[in-house]
């Protein structure tokens, strides 16, 4: 089976990639490759960001890899937090402190339309390849529910009343931006 360092160590994200694959890649985190680096994330854009990580791990190991960025971003803040989405309330990238602050900036407005944006940057071979995926849907009034990570106790995903954080990981993953992303991810890789 195809073997390819994802170049993260978020554990929510693994499982959720790993359940999307069902097996037909074996995804290995950071941390099982033996890699212990924090791949910084210093550009403005999901794409670049994106790109970083997966080159980083690819001049590291020599090996296929991926890397993916992804972003919250909202039509009343001018699309904020955007590529800011981690450290929106401050460096220590607290979820709750995060959540709390785009709550505080969206209490006034009417407008709560928001989609997640994920993009993935995979090097196959020595060669990068781009996908995106993208989930739309509106910010809740407070948080809800107790499950998923980030972002999603307020993220309620078009064509559901329920935020992400309501949703088990088989739910999420019919909605989500990374799910998207990931299938053209899999759909290109299937077809190489
Ligand atoms: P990064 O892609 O790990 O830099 O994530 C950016 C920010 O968005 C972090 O605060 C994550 O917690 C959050 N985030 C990324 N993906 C999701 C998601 O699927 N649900 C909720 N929050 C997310």
């Amino acid at each position: 089976m195809q073997k390819l360092i994802f170049a993260s160590n978020n554990q929510h994200k693994t499982e959720e990639i790993r359940s999307l694959l069902q097996g037909r890649f074996t995804i290995i985190p950071l941390a099982e490759a033996g890699i212990d680096i924090d791949i910084p994330e210093p550009y403005h854009t999901l794409e670049e960001n994106a790109r970083e990580k997966a080159t980083t791990i690819y001049n590291l190991t020599g090996t296929s890899c991926f890397g993916e960025d992804t972003g919250l971003e909202t039509n009343a803040l001018n699309g904020e937090p955007g590529v800011k989405s981690a450290r929106y309330a401050g460096d220590g990238r607290d979820p709750a402190a995060n959540t709390e602050k785009l709550l505080r900036a969206l209490a006034d407005r009417t407008d709560r339309e928001a989609r997640f944006r994920t993009v993935i940057s995979l090097i196959l071979d020595g060669i990068p390849y781009q996908f995106e995926g993208i989930c739309e849907g509106h910010i809740a009034e407070e948080p809800r529910g107790d499950q998923g990570f980030g972002y999603d106790p307020v993220f309620i995903p078009l064509g559901s009343r329920l935020t992400f954080a309501e949703m088990n990981l088989e739910e999420k993953n019919q909605y989500s931006h990374r799910g998207k992303a990931l299938e053209k991810l899999v759909e290109f890789l299937i077809k190489k």
